[in-house]
């Protein structure tokens, strides 16, 4: 499903343990375009040096660089220093931090259907090489595995568990249909994929296949004429989506150090919280075909099951459940073990006010070879943003505030480079971080695409208005314009799947961009050998304008934040937002039949308005005046009060996850939920009596991030 809620469900993930978003808080920010707006944007001095040093060639041979070699998590020490290298010449202090965590590799794998006369269908388990694009060839391209998953055989009947949501199994209970001891064969799309695995292994289920589906192609698939990759922009039919099954919404992060950093001789916890112990497999749609088929008039037809996303789009298949349907799967996968070193790559330009840093960070890792979009779109931008920065450098700047650029490890099998980092440094970062800037999919397509904390929803729209975005041919509009136009505006609320995670849940204002593709655009083949630098220059992004622009919107944003006066957060802009949310929750109150006390979050929402206004006119003091101290004043209480948000304990069992305010949904991983702790009691727990406790908690985060505010 490409196209499920809102506007900006027609657009491509942007974060690269994402998959399709399913945002359902979205607000607009769009006032209507200045009458007076010129094209091209103005600039001042300084932007106009950053800007002009982003050339899309040398951005496609960073591209190209990261395209060409075997990087997934904790393989390639070069690549990582060879970053380091880069950041360096441009004048950024560089250092590798290394940290020893347990990572799993493909050993071997296989999977076999008999049916119910005894002969049998073996699925390839591989992507076509091609020709066209070398490295889907390469001898030492990546197998298509699941990161995080069990070692282990499985032979079973299995059942069509559609997308694996919670919902799904209890509508399957509901029909009746057996699931222990089976074997689950669910679709992607949804929830993030190790959710699925964890939810059939709730429901005592024995092993999991998860396949890609055509239908999550809208109208850019073969059946409706379109030709598929290397010759088209349709999905190539044999691609693969790879990926972690870490249990991301319970905790991510190294699995066997919850809440401390994983140095070589960290103790070791046990893992079985947050991995899965039924081993997985991910499969083509093509591979899919027969299983699929074989389930066909068994058990209940798919329309029948009334489940959204439950019908996909494989050509004679009619997605029934499959119950009694006598045929069988044999399931194999054997993985390798390890602890193991990976490399974060850290570059630092010091501030004069060291007690201020702004962090930008892109993962580097990749499930292939190429990685092309996910995630090394991102990090070719930030060489050329390290370069942006020296050429300003060389002009005498220097920043008010600390640059850290961050490279992290691991991201995909959950987080694990960030999650170790600021397991390591949040003495530091509780005090000193201003916020953190996060690019992972940078582009995949040419629409831009954010999600930010409100209190950068300010500087993240207006900023916007000084990029030339070049997009479907014309090079006289903005970014700004290209974003109204194609997703009306909206500023996504932060769930999880990708680095901001860590920061955000320590309360420390966060944004995450990137560029995605719409409705007509071309498929980009997520976790798979075609995420390649040839598609990218072929499909994604021919002649690397988007990620020249998209770069040149960090690079401002990024010299905004270490160089204004006065820090461009607005904290009142969580007024409104928490209204909003408050609105939400009584709607899930009142869906749920049940009652709950809100005046004490009411009031608290009311309490921090009015902070919020004192703080703005503090703030409109020191900037007339120029009073050096005051501004110090006012800037800390913008990079201290969202602290506040976060609780000691965390949401309900998930301590990891500490912001009150926005959290990745239980039983999605990705899409947020906003006032979590009560709302999940609500819609998880049903317990009313939590949902109370968690409203006086909330209310009194809200409290603490007003008391900081305060003047
Ligand atoms: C447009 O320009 C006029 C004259 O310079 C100014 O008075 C007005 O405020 C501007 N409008 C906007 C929306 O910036
Ligand atoms: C590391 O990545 C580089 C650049 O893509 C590549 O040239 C090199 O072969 C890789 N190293 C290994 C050990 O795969
Ligand atoms: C066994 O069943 C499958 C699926 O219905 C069918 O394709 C195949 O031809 C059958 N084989 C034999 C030997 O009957
Ligand atoms: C597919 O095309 C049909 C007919 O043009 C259109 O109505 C529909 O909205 C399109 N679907 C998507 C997902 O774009
Ligand atoms: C699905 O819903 C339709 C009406 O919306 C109903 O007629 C049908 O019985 C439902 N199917 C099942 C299996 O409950
Ligand atoms: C930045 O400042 C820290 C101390 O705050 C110091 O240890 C470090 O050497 C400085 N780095 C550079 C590159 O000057
Ligand atoms: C932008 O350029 C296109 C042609 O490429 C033209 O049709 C359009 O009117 C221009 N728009 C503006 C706002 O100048
Ligand atoms: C960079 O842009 C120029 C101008 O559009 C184009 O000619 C060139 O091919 C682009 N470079 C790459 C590597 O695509
Ligand atoms: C919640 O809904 C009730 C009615 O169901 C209404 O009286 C109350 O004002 C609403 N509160 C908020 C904060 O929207
Ligand atoms: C709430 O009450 C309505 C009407 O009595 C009922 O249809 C619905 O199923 C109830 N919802 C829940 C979650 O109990
Ligand atoms: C504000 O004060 C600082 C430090 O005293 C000075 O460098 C700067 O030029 C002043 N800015 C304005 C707008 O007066
Ligand atoms: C509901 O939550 C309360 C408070 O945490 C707890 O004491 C109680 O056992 C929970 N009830 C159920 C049915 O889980």
């Amino acid at each position: 499903m490409r196209v499920i809620l809102g506007l900006i469900a027609a657009i491509g993930a942007e974060a690269c343990m994402r998959e399709r978003t399913l945002q359902t808080h979205h607000h607009s920010h769009v006032k209507r375009q200045d009458a007076n707006a010129t094209f091209p944007p103005v600039l001042d001095a300084n932007e106009q040096i950053l800007l002009d040093s982003f050339d899309n060639t040398s951005i496609s041979t960073w591209s190209y660089y990261y395209t060409h070699g075997d990087h997934i998590a904790g393989r390639n020490r070069t690549m990582a220093q060879w970053t380091a290298d880069r950041w360096a010449e441009y004048g950024f202090s560089s250092r590798l931090d290394e940290y020893y965590v347990y990572l799993n590799y493909p050993v071997s794998h296989s999977l076999l259907l008999t049916y119910p006369n005894g002969s049998t269908f073996t699925p390839s388990l591989q992507e076509a090489i091609l020709p066209e694009d070398e490295t889907t060839g390469y001898p030492n391209r990546i197998p298509t595995f699941h990161g995080y998953s069990f070692s282990g055989n499985a032979s079973a009947e299995y059942v069509y568990v559609g997308r694996g949501q919670q919902v799904d199994f209890n509508r399957l209970k509901a029909l009746g249909v057996q699931l222990e001891g089976k074997i689950a064969l669910a679709k992607y799309g949804g929830p993030f994929r190790g959710l699925k695995v964890k939810n059939a292994q709730e429901h005592g289920m024995i092993g999991a296949v998860i396949f890609s589906d055509p239908s999550d192609d809208g109208n850019i698939t073969e059946a409706k004429g379109v030709v598929a990759y290397p010759n088209g922009p349709a999905r190539n039919p044999t691609t693969v989506q790879r990926g972690s099954v870490q249990f991301l919404s319970i905790y991510p992060g190294d699995p066997t150090t919850p809440g401390y950093t994983s140095k070589e001789d960290s103790p070791r916890a046990d893992k079985s919280n947050s991995v899965p112990h039924i081993p997985s497999l991910p499969i083509s749609w093509v591979d899919a075909q027969p299983i699929l088929e074989a389930l066909n008039g068994f058990g209940t037809v798919g329309v029948e099951v009334n489940r959204t996303g439950w019908v996909g789009a494989i050509p004679g298949v009619n997605y029934s459940t499959g119950d009694g349907s006598g045929a069988t799967l044999s399931l194999s996968n054997v993985m390798e073990d390890d602890i193991t070193p990976i490399w974060d790559v850290i570059g630092i330009i010091n501030g004069t006010n060291q007690d201020e840093v702004v962090l930008v960070g892109n993962h580097r890792d990749a499930w292939i070879v190429g990685g092309a979009a996910d995630p090394n779109s991102g990090s070719a931008v930030l060489i050329e943003l390290a370069k942006a920065f020296g050429k300003l450098s060389e002009t005498g700047w220097k920043p008010t505030r600390t640059i850290v650029l961050c490279s992290w490890d691991a991201e995909e099998y959950g987080l694990v480079g960030s999650t170790e980092w600021v397991e390591e440094y949040i003495p530091w970062l509780k005090t000193a971080a201003v916020t953190y800037f996060n690019i992972d999919v940078a582009v995949s397509g040419p629409i831009p695409d954010i999600a930010a904390t409100p209190d950068l929803h300010a500087i993240s729209s207006s900023l916007m208005k000084k990029i030339v975005w070049p997009y479907r041919g014309t090079t006289n509009r903005t970014m700004y314009d290209v974003w109204t136009e194609e997703v009306g505006g909206e500023i996504g609320v932060l769930g999880s799947g990708s680095d901001y995670t860590s920061f955000l849940h320590r309360g420390i204002a966060s944004i995450d961009m990137g560029a995605g593709g719409g409705p007509t655009d071309p498929i980009y083949h997520y976790h798979s050998n075609y995420d390649s630098y040839h598609w990218m220059a072929t499909f994604g992004d021919p002649g690397f304008h988007t990620h020249k622009a998209i770069g040149q919107y960090l690079t401002l944003l990024l010299y905004h934040m270490v160089s204004d006066a006065s820090l461009p957060l607005e904290p009142a802009d969580y007024t409104s937002e928490l209204k909003t949310y408050l609105a939400e929750l009584n709607e899930t109150i009142a869906t749920a039949n049940g009652t709950l006390e809100l005046s004490e979050l009411t009031s608290a929402i009311d309490v921090f308005k009015t902070s919020a206004e004192e703080f703005n006119t503090l703030r409109a003091l020191a900037i007339d005046t120029n009073d050096t101290e005051l501004l110090a004043v006012t800037n800390h209480k913008a990079r201290d009060f969202s602290r506040g948000f976060t609780s000691q304990g965390g949401l309900p069992g998930r301590e990891f996850f500490q912001n009150l305010i926005f959290a990745p949904g239980l039983d999605t991983g990705y899409a947020p939920v906003t006032l979590p702790g009560i709302t999940e009691s609500i819609t998880f727990q049903n317990n009313f009596t939590l949902a109370q406790e968690f409203v006086g908690k909330t209310a009194d985060a809200i409290l603490v991030a007003a008391a900081i505010l305060k003047t």
